[in-house]
């Protein structure tokens, strides 16, 4: 089986968000035969950034943007990229899967306080309020030190943990690229 079979695979059984990951991603003849995570991708579709970060908007917000020292309410999805499109973190999780429990809590930070990945910042900060924003974060712009407790967004589930350290400490064999749908829902005045 391939790798975007695979993929194709593992998101299917992961919920409805990944049908439509999926096939996205199955369309992209820029993924077919590729070694996952030996060079940088450029996706058809996204804009990329000076910093390299690539992202689409699935829904444009209509409300305000946010400014530095603000505090934001966002409610966020993790998938890799190079381990099969796992997911380290979503809502509505799988029946049987890797993930139980409901509903996370949302999830907020201060912008320009560093309390998140670089690639987070930087997207939350270009979203007006209401907004849907899938990020490609490359290495560079992810948990430093390939430690997902220096930075956020933590996932909030052991397994999601797991998952993400998993690919995060792996030494050169698996793509680092994270993939994130992230949704602006708050803007708190500072
Ligand atoms: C979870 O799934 C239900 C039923 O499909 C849907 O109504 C709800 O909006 C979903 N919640 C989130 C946060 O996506
Ligand atoms: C992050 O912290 C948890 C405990 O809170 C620990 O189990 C885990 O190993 C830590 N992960 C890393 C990458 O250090």
């Amino acid at each position: 089986m391939s790798s975007i079979g695979l993929l194709a695979a593992a998101l299917l059984n992961a919920s409805g968000k990944g049908v439509a990951l999926a096939s996205e991603f199955a369309d992209m003849p820029a993924l077919k035969g590729k070694d996952y995570g030996k060079t940088k991708m450029r996706y058809p579709d996204y804009t990329e950034t000076r910093s390299g970060l690539q992202y689409k908007d699935l829904r444009l917000g209509s409300g305000p943007t946010p400014k530095n020292g603000e505090t934001v309410v966002v409610d966020w999805d993790g998938y890799t990229i190079g381990y099969y499109g796992r997911i380290f973190e979503a809502r509505n999780k799988t029946k049987g899967g890797s993930f139980e429990g409901g509903d996370k809590d949302l999830y907020r930070f201060r912008l320009g306080s560093q309390e998140v990945i670089p690639a987070f910042e930087e997207a939350v900060s270009g979203m007006a309020l209401g907004g849907v924003r899938r990020i490609i974060v490359p290495p560079e712009l992810g948990y430093p030190d390939n430690d997902y407790n220096k930075s956020g967004p933590r996932p909030t589930t052991f397994s999601g943990q797991r998952a993400l350290d998993f690919v995060l400490r792996n030494q050169g064999l698996i793509d680092k690229t994270l993939l994130f749908d992230i949704e602006l829902l708050k803007i708190v005045p500072s």
